[in-house]
């Protein structure tokens, strides 16, 4: 198995957009002389007007709208200047003031404005197209905010528009046409909207124009031709969009172009051999994911002031004949998944011009045709250098150990080449490393004990080699592994402890096909956020250790091929989650457990083993074609598909009830007992009060963020931002601009089994969240990212110091940081677990509580840690009755006076009566644990309260 590289790669989709952006913000606003004269005179209409604006506003958190008021002349407000001589509103700037609100048309009546800035805040609803009538306006900035509807084709009667800058709103529909008047347009920034359309060869004529960047839209059609017209033109972004067809030659006549980005369109053709001539001013060129065809041209060793150069996910052919040495600058150098190489022997010697590049940071050569060797001189490339992928080719040779002296690097992936000999020691010196994937080459010798200086690893990929000796035991000082793979090694020796001590192994732990021995510890207890444990084919002996029922996470449980003995431990029935359990090849003996029906796997495999007498029938056992018992000669019965002989003495059939029915039961039971109470109250009680209804209502507002403002605020799902990740995705620390507030992002990978499910189940649950200690959730995203795909996200409060992490990698649910009652969902499901019938038990366990004390879960007197369930439990055995409802007992001085001349009868059924509320009570507080481990078994439930019914019942 390789390392996930998607995600990798749309880190660098997404800078399409950024890389971009962060360009445009050089572009300084047009000064404007700000003047404070006190005047007395000052013109009502655009006093209005700002009052207009002010009442807009919803929220103003820097207090600046507010301050707007009759005790100073207008011209003295916060964000407003005025001129000189007429005091008239020349500028409005609040930008980045945290404001939410709509913008006022009578912002329009301002007739004297120049600049209207208001960027980076929250505001909702349409442009007003009284905008249009702004003829003196010069520059508006609204990007970053949440504008909706289209660009108000009026903004083309202001002539003096020089700067025009929407990016990052929601807009609609066409960027109107009639755009094409204003003759003065420097700068237009449309990016990251949802506007759609054709760009219309229109643009051709606004000629002033230096920036158009509307990178991140729907847009369709071809590059217009007419934009070669725009001789000043500096920066081009049109990334992320649908645009089709062939890169028009004009464009290589806008030789002062710094920015040409055209990243993920649907664009062919070939790139023109002199565009090193042409635009020699290059500074970020960027086409990847696009069907550029062709070779790379040698002019491209022309472009001096190149920092990035992205052409990855294309069909470039060829050798790479560019010499980097004169691209001092060059920062990235993307060539990844082309068809690049040409099986010359020589066609590696683009690596020794790298050498020059100092400031070189990332080097991706991922997925092309490269023949040859690394060149001892790659430990001189830059020491900047972070990321240095030359994975998926055809190289071949040792890896020179040089590659140590690069010690910044965090990602270093080699796989799938033919690398041979050793591991080099000096790989310890890489202390920054996260990711090290050298799988599936012919690495031989030692993995080196030095591995475990890597404390920041995140990912150890050594698989598929022919690496032998023991695993080091240092590996153990690498505590943020997500992921050890080492399988199809000839790796011997025990499984060293501190491997299974590390518990921050989230993703996956594959031994598989080595030649290790001894026994599968019982410190697997640790391995509490696994989602794959692949231990299979090696000498492994020993029991399976309960240990392992601890590992709740488990997905993917692979032990086939060992000498594993003894039985299936029943405490296996824990491991709610699993979804493959291949056992087969071993030596196990003992009954197929029933539990393993009760468990949604998809896929069983038990053959070859000692197991004896009856095969189940239920869940995964009645599926044929995703069970394998052959191979045990002592077993019996099974559905028919199995055609294993009949079992010769059936056992008395177990009563195999839904939930459906042990509610049913269950409900009866209580409606007996209260049918009995109700008998009993008649003797008892005479007044009955109702319980005061407290039960507030709780409905939490969800509001629903989009899909871009996560990214804006996870700054792209930057890998810096990263802070967590678990088998269902990952999770971001993000920041909300408006409300400035850090949240955590919680993103589900869609492509695993569950996460879907997951993430609605999540979702239904938090809706109906209500406790304090519970991390609360902020928001939800469902939507589809800019590459098609869907996409879900929880955004929850953040909390510092790690305990998210253990909200994220950690779903066991004894974890200490999170405790407590959502209404009758289970509070794992808070954490993202998946729907079980221990989550059914609980609620069913809250729903008893509730009927004997008439209190709801979301009751008002539950705080500061108190919860039905604790209230319940604290009360066992001795002061039951107290917390009991009303409506069925009342326990009041007065009316036991009152019932001071019971019969004798009676006293004995008062005493039975508390016996039978006690137990249910114990029942309800014992369905109700927090931890679902710690929950009474549904079986046991019936059991339990059928008996509690017979004692009631025998008198
Ligand atoms: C007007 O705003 C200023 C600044 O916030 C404040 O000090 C003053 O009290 C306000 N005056 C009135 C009449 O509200
Ligand atoms: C200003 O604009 C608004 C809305 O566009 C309008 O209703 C109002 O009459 C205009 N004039 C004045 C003097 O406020
Ligand atoms: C958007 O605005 C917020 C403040 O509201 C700011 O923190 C963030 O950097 C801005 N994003 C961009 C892309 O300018
Ligand atoms: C399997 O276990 C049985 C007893 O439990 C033992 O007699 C037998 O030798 C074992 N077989 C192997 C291959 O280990």
């Amino acid at each position: 198995m390789s390392p996930s590289i998607s995600s990798f790669h749309s880190f660098h989709v997404q800078q399409v957009c950024f890389a971009f952006v962060i360009l445009l913000h050089v572009i300084t606003p047009t000064p404007l002389i700000a003047t404070a004269i006190k005047s007395t005179g000052g013109n009502e209409t655009d006093r209005l007007a700002l009052l207009a604006f002010k009442q807009k506003i919803m929220y103003d958190p820097q207090g600046v709208v507010s301050s707007w008021n009759d005790s100073f002349h207008f011209c003295e407000w916060d964000g407003v200047t005025c001129g000189r001589l007429h005091s008239r509103v020349t500028v409005i700037d609040v930008g980045s003031r945290g404001l939410v609100g709509t913008l006022s048309p009578y912002v329009g009546n301002l007739s004297f404005l120049r600049g209207l800035r208001l960027y980076n805040n929250t505001f909702k609803g349409e442009i007003p197209p009284e905008l249009g009538r702004l003829f003196r306006l010069r520059e508006l900035r609204l990007g970053n905010n949440s504008f909706e509807g289209g660009i108000p084709a009026t903004l083309s009667r202001c002539f003096e528009l020089k700067h025009i800058g929407v990016a990052y709103n929601n807009l609609i529909g066409k960027i109107p046409t009639e755009l094409s008047s204003l003759s003065k347009l420097t700068y237009l920034a449309v990016h990251v909207n949802n506007l759609t359309g054709e760009l219309s060869s229109f643009i051709g004529n606004l000629s002033s124009l230096k920036t158009l960047s509307a990178s991140c839209n729907l847009l369709e059609g071809a590059i217009p031709d007419a934009l070669g017209q725009l001789r000043n033109l500096t920066e081009l972004g049109l990334g992320e969009n649908s645009l089709s067809g062939m890169v028009p030659f004009s464009i290589y006549n806008l030789s002062t172009l710094t920015v040409l980005s055209l990243s993920d369109n649907q664009l062919h053709g070939s790139l023109q051999p002199g565009i090193g001539m042409m635009l020699p001013h290059l500074q970020i060129f960027e086409i990847s994911r696009n069907f550029f065809t062709g070779v790379l041209p040698l002019s491209i060793s022309n472009l001096s002031e190149l920092i990035t150069l992205q052409v990855g996910f294309n069909n470039f052919t060829g050798k790479i004949t560019i010499n980097f040495g004169g691209l001092k600058n060059i920062r990235r150098i993307l060539l990844y998944y082309n068809k690049l190489g040409s099986g010359e022997p020589d066609e590696m010697n683009f690596m020794s011009s790298l050498v020059n590049c100092s400031n070189l940071e990332y080097l991706e050569l991922t997925a092309n045709l490269l023949r040859g060797i690394l060149p001892n001189s790659i430990g001189n490339l830059s020491s900047k250098l972070v990321v240095l992928l030359v994975d998926q080719n055809f190289l071949f040779g040792t890896l020179p150990s040089t590659i140590c002296n690069l010690e910044n690097l965090r990602t270093l992936w080699l796989y799938y080449n033919t690398f041979r000999g050793i591991i080099p020691t000096a790989i310890g010196n890489l202390k920054k490393l996260q990711r090290l994937a050298l799988n599936t080459n012919d690495f031989s010798g030692k993995i080196p004990n030095s591995i475990g200086n890597l404390s920041l690893l995140l990912g150890l990929y050594l698989g598929n080699n022919r690496l032998e000796g023991t695993i080091p035991s240092s590996l153990g000082n690498c505590q943020k592994l997500l992921t050890i793979e080492l399988f199809e090694n000839n790796l011997s020796g025990t499984i060293p402890i501190q491997i299974f001590r590390l518990s921050s192994l989230s993703i996956e732990l594959s031994l598989s096909q080595n030649h290790l021995s001894g026994t599968l510890p019982s410190e697997v207890d640790n391995l509490i956020n696994l989602a794959t444990l692949d231990i299979s084919i090696n000498n492994l002996s020993g029991d399976i250790p309960n240990g392992l029922s601890k590992c709740t996470s488990l997905e993917f449980l692979h032990m086939e091929g060992n000498s594993f003995h003894g039985s299936i431990p029943a405490s296996l029935r824990a491991l709610k989650g699993l979804r493959v359990f291949d056992l087969s090849r071993n030596n196990i003996t003992g009954q197929i457990p029933e539990f393993l029906g009760q468990i949604a796997l998809t896929s069983l495999n038990l053959s070859f083993n000692n197991f004896e007498g009856e095969v189940p029938i239920t869940g995964v056992f009645t599926n044929a074609s995703v069970i394998s018992v052959a191979g045990n000669s002592r077993i019996c019965g099974g559905i028919s598909e199995l055609k294993l002989p009949r079992c010769a003495i059936k056992k008395s059939k177990e009563v195999k009830m839904s939930l459906a029915h042990i509610l049913i039961i269950s409900v009866a039971s209580i409606l007996v007992g209260i049918t009995l109470i109700s008998s009993f109250v008649f003797c008892w009680v005479k007044k009955k009060r109702k319980a005061p209804s407290t039960g507030s209502q709780m409905e939490e507002q969800f509001l629903r963020v989009s899909y871009q403002r996560l990214l804006k605020a996870t700054n792209g799902f930057s890998p810096d931002n990263l802070i967590g990740a678990g088998s269902f995705g990952y999770v971001y620390k993000g920041i909300f601009d408006q409300e400035g507030s850090t949240v955590a992002v919680k993103v589900f990978n869609l492509l695993r089994h569950g996460a879907s499910k997951s993430f609605m189940a999540e979702c239904e649950t938090l809706r109906n969240i209500r406790h304090r200690n519970l991390l609360k959730i902020i928001t939800s995203c469902s939507s589809v990212d800019f590459q098609g795909n869907d996409f879900r996200a929880l955004v929850y409060e953040f909390m510092p110091n790690g305990s998210l992490e253990r909200l994220t990698d950690t779903f066991q649910s004894s974890s200490n940081g999170i405790r407590g009652t959502i209404g009758y969902t289970a509070p794992e499901y808070g954490l993202g677990s998946e729907i079980s019938t221990d989550g059914d038990v609980y609620s069913y366990g809250i729903c008893l509580l509730e009927i004997m004390t008439g209190r709801r879960p979301t009751d008002g007197m539950f705080r500061d840690g108190i919860n039905l369930h604790s209230l319940a439990r604290m009360a066992i055995p001795d002061n039951v009755m107290e917390i009991l409802d009303q409506v069925l007992l009342n326990n009041n001085e007065e009316e036991v006076d009152a019932t001071e001349n019971m019969t004798r009868q009676c006293q004995n059924r008062a005493n039975k009566m508390k016996e039978f509320m006690v137990s249910v009570v114990k029942i309800g507080v014992a369905c109700s644990m927090e931890s679902p481990q710690e929950r009474m078994d549904i079986s046991n439930v019936v059991h339990e309260l059928e008996s509690v019914r017979d004692k009631l019942l025998q008198h």
